[in-house]
Formats: C-alpha cells, structure tokens, sequence
C-alpha cells in the first residue's frame, strides 16, 4: 500500500551543495529526462541531427532553454496529461557546430534560432504506478504543438489592441503579433489555461539609433540601445527578418513584453497577448481567485530597480466545468485594473544596507497598490491608458512604486492566499548614485537575493493594501546578513539567487535559483512557510554545470516534481564541440525537462 501523505512536514534529507555535472536528488528518490532540446513534438517530426538541422524541423521539435513547466491533466483517469513549457531563448555557440559569430551565421541558422524560441505543448503518458511520467508515443496526440516566432499569431486583447501604439507595415491595424518571445515563467490559471512571460524582448531588436527623438527614451527604458544599431551581443534577427529593425518598424518592439495566454486544449490555437496586465521585462504571472470572485494576477518586472505589479479582473471567475464557463473565465484577463506596489518600512531609519535586522525584529511594513489603469481611464498624469499599459514602466516611474531588487516568480498560495516574491539579487543596489537599500529590500550589493512575503489586508486579494515581511534573506547561513525566519541557521542548506517559487500540496514553498553566486550549482529548495518549521530551507535536488533550474512544478497529486534544467553547460568560452556540460546524453549539453519522484511512491519532500 501507498505511503500517505502524512502532515506536510518535508522528512527528506538534503544534498549538500555540489559542482557535479549531474543531476542529484536525495535518497529515496530518482528521476528521468523527460524531453530535451530536439527531440520531437509533433508527431512525424524528425529526429534530431545537430549537424543537419533546419527551421523546419525546429519548429516541431522541442525548443531550446526550457523555462516554465507546467502540467495539465488529460482524460479523467491521471495517465496522461499535458506538458506546457516555455522555451526562453537559446546559446547559439551550444547549439551550432562551428559557431564563431553572429555575424557568421547562415540565415537558416537564425531561422533556427528563431524557431528555438517559444513554447511547447506536448502530450506526457504516466509510467504504470509511479511518479514517472514520459512524452506519449501512442494514438493521434491532436494538442502536441510548437509556438514560435516565426509563424504563430498572437491575437491583442484589452485596451491597448488595436492602439496605433501597436500598428505596423504587416499588421496596420495592431491586432495580431507575429509570434512570442523570451518567454521566462509562467502561471497555471484556475480555468485551465497557461500564462507565459515575454521577458528580456529588447535583445532581439536593432536600428534603436533610427527611430524619432520622442521614441528613443521609450525604448531606453526598456534596455534598447538608441546609439547603436546593433548592441554587442546582437542576434542580428533583422537579417532574416526586417521587422526586427525598429529604423523600420519602430512599433515592433511594442509587441512583445507581455503576459500570453495560451489554451493547451484548443485545437485552434488561440493563443493571445494580453494589454490590460501591462508591458514590462515579464517574468510571470500567477492568478488566484479572490474571495469575492474577482481573478487576481500577480507579476514581477525582472530588472534591477524595477516593480511589482497586480491585475485585478473586472468580471468574476465562474467555477464550474461547463463549456459556457470556460469561455466566460476564457475572457477575464481581458479588462481590469492594474495596479503598482509600493512597499513602506517599519524601521526606515535603521536600514543601514547590512542586513541586520532592526530592533523590531523584522524587516517588514505596510503596502499600497497604487492604481495605474483600468479600462482607457489612465491614473497616471500625461499618459492615455495605451501609453500607461504599452509604457508600463514609465507609469510606475511617475507614481514612485518602490524600486525593488529584481522581482522575479511572483505567486500566491492557494491554500493562505499570501503572496512570495522571489527578488533574485541586485549587486547594483547602493552602489554609485543608484537607490541605496530599504527595508523591503535590506542589503546593498545584494549578491544572493531574498524572499518578501505579503499579506493583503482582510485577506482579500483585491484589497489596495497589504502588509509585508521578510522571511528569508538568502546566502551561506554562515553569512550574518542572512536571515531564515528565526530557524536555527545550523540546519538550513544555503541558498543563491531565488527564481521561481512554487507550492505543494501542503503550502511548503519550493524555490528553484538561477546563478548561484556561492560558486555551487543551481537547484530546488523547499520549506514550511506556516508553524514551526517556517524557516527550516533545504535543499531538494541540484542540476548539473551551468544550468539554472527552473519550473519547478509539483503536480496536484503530489507524486512528482518537474524541473527544467535551463542553459546547462553555459559556461564562458564553451562550445557545441568543446561542452563544459555533456548532460543529458553524454555529448554536448542539451536543455531538457526532468521528472523526480520518491521511490516508495510516497508524496515528494515528506
Ligand atoms: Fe528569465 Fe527573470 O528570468
Ligand atoms: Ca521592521
Ligand atoms: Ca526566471
Ligand atoms: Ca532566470
């Protein structure tokens, strides 16, 4: 018989921080690659050949750099399910045999390249009486799909479609974009469909030095160069295709930095950009339902010095499964208000950007979602509400949200409706003439990042205030400017870089981290955040050299925990011939999904 799932209480010991090229879990569990850079998506496609590729055959095969997993259920009886992942944007000296340049590459390589990037919906089928899950092999798997940016059109929602904000040549009346991009985290809605974030966009435009005087700080704001044509790292994807050329086509890069929204389940495609929750470095979005109904979307903007942000929906979720429902919860993301934080201290005056904690005891104080839209009613002055929704930045700029360091997964829990932010680090802090460190965000130089907590007042998650805390101040326990809520630091794993945050059954927070700057791999942590055990962090699983872990993703029943290894082997002066990873296949590196679950079939971390 089964183990049960017992109280919640993480019972598995942890690894010690490691720099193996492997991927290591505790004892009593194993693991497998799901699917890695390549392989095939669409039924038929072909298998993969490194030194023959194409954008064809790209574009029905899994992409590179998986970022967000999610997995949704198929059928009734929980043996196959979908698999949705983001794919961020890809190595181009790890994936092409004799890359030396940019500059150098054929046009079908950056056609590949392109097709790299994106998403994948691929059909997964339970190994018998585990927690092992594999891609389907059999019947006709209808929702197996790639999206990318070389043919997927993404229909505009809210009050900016349609916006001449959004109108090129190719597509005069702003309604339909041309795939998505830089797509990083992600939520899963309570209506069943998968929510992506088209983070770092800018990299893949130039011609910034051409665009009019009254554009250019716009797009400064958003990490475009206005002085070069091509920034040094260029991809120079205007070779191939000229609307990434902003001298061209200035309104192009407005069309990417949002939240998608794509439904596994429909065969269509459907698959849309959504305006009304703002354009930023999106790392995710994460949606809960408010105890009077209304859905709420919680987001982070993944930049130094920048902002978190919240949607609150117009209409109310309808929770039942019938057709009718779902296409009303289909349209929920589509109006609402969209709001800015900005977090007050308790103790402002005894921040000294060292990390010890003022003499309350805690870094943690009081908040305000400052309201920046809803509907075409702009709140911010000199700013319509296309201009505030499509130039969310500079909205967030002219009301003085708090600056925070580098809001990463931002995702409440189901179970408290409390909220986790996951700020990643900002080395940046304190330093030159930039914002020295305040209380919601305590260390200057701030190499290892931290966790804030927040609590919206009444526990409504519509309200327009809220209180916060800090739990966890990140880096070598050892360190006196980390902080793991009063747990005794002795019996905590050390932790880098916080990323991406997820729950399990039980409420335990799960982080993942990307660029460890203690100098171990990356990996998976877990701790209660409830009871006595808040605190008490340990690490789950590491992944091998030069990942960052992302995900992560426990599946509802407990049984299995789904990480993406992301950029393995990127590691300076590595290359497709000379890896400094041969995970997963023993050659060069390839991103890939895995799956670890407990041998004795019992929940994971208890
Ligand atoms: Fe793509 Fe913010 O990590
Ligand atoms: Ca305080
Ligand atoms: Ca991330
Ligand atoms: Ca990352």
């Amino acid at each position: 018989s089964r183990p049960k799932s017992g109280n919640g209480a993480l019972t598995f010991k942890p690894i010690p921080p490691n720099r193996l090229d492997t991927f290591v879990v505790p004892n009593g569990y194993d693991h497998s690659v799901v699917i890695r850079w390549g392989d095939p998506v669409v039924p038929g496609a072909p298998a993969f050949d490194v030194n023959d590729q194409t954008a064809a055959k790209q574009s029905v095969q899994f992409g590179y750099n998986n970022d967000f997993v999610a997995i949704l259920p198929l059928h009734q009886h929980n043996k196959h399910a979908l698999l949705v992942v983001n794919h961020e944007y890809t190595n181009e000296n790890l994936m092409f045999p004799g890359f030396t340049t940019f500059d150098a590459m054929t046009l079908e390589q950056i056609r590949v390249a392109i097709a790299a990037h994106g998403m994948t919906v691929i059909e997964l089928a339970r190994v018998e009486q585990t927690g092992e899950w594999e891609v389907a092999t059999k019947g006709k798997r209808p929702y197996n799909r790639r999206l990318t940016a070389l043919e997927t059109p993404f229909a505009f929602t809210g009050p900016a479609a349609g916006s001449d904000l959004l109108k090129t040549a190719a597509d005069p009346k702003g309604r339909t974009a041309i795939g998505t991009l830089n797509n990083c985290a992600g939520g899963v809605t309570p209506w069943g469909t998968v929510l992506s974030g088209e983070e770092n966009f800018n990299q893949y435009f130039v011609g910034g030095d051409g665009v009019a005087d009254e554009v250019k700080p716009k797009l400064a704001r958003y990490g475009i160069s206005t002085t070069a044509r091509y920034p040094s790292d260029s991809r120079k994807w205007d070779r191939v295709d000229e609307r990434f050329d902003l001298t061209r086509h200035p309104n192009e890069a407005n069309r990417f930095g949002w939240i998608v929204e794509v439904d596994p389940y429909d065969l269509k495609g459907g698959q849309r950009k959504h305006t009304a929750l703002g354009r930023f470095k999106h790392e995710g979005a994460n949606v809960i339902v408010a105890k009077n109904g209304h859905v709420v979307a919680y987001m982070g903007d993944d930049e130094r010095f920048d902002y978190l942000y919240k949607f609150v929906s117009d209409k109310k979720f309808i929770d039942d499964n019938s057709t009718v429902a779902r296409k009303h919860n289909l349209t929920l993301l589509e109006s609402g208000t969209l709001y800015v934080a900005k977090l007050d201290s308790t103790s402002a005056d005894e921040i000294d950007g060292s990390g010890t904690l003022p003499s309350d005891g805690a870094f943690n104080g009081t908040g305000t979602w400052i309201k920046l839209v809803r509907g075409n009613t702009s709140y911010v002055p000199g700013m319509t509400a296309a201009e505030v929704l499509t130039f969310t930045r500079l909205a967030g700029d002219a009301v003085g949200a708090t600056k925070m360091d580098r809001p990463e997964d931002v995702e409440p829990s189901l179970l408290t409706g409390k909220i986790y932010v996951a700020l990643t680090n900002n080395t940046n802090r304190g330093v030159g003439s930039n914002p020295k460190a305040d209380e919601a965000n305590p260390r200057n130089a701030n190499r290892h990042g931290h966790i804030v907590e927040m609590v919206e007042d009444r526990g409504d998650n519509t309200s327009e205030t809220f209180t916060w805390s800090i739990p966890i101040v990140c880096g070598d326990p050892a360190d006196p400017s980390t902080y793991f809520a009063g747990y005794d630091k002795s019996k905590v794993s050390p932790i880098s870089c916080p990323d991406n945050v997820a729950f399990d059954g039980a409420g335990n927070l799960w982080i993942s981290t990307d660029g460890n700057a203690l100098g171990s791999n990356d990996g998976l942590f877990a701790t209660a955040i409830e009871g006595p055990e808040r605190g008490h962090l340990k690490q789950f699983l590491t992944v091998p050299l030069g990942a960052e872990t992302c995900g992560p993703f426990i599946t509802t029943d407990n049984q299995s925990v789904f990480v993406a290894v992301q950029h393995p082997g990127e590691i300076s002066g590595a290359s497709l011939e000379e890896p400094a990873s041969n995970w997963p296949d023993g050659d060069f590196a390839k991103p890939g999904v895995v799956v670890t679950w407990r041998l004795d079939g019992g929940p994971i971390g208890s």
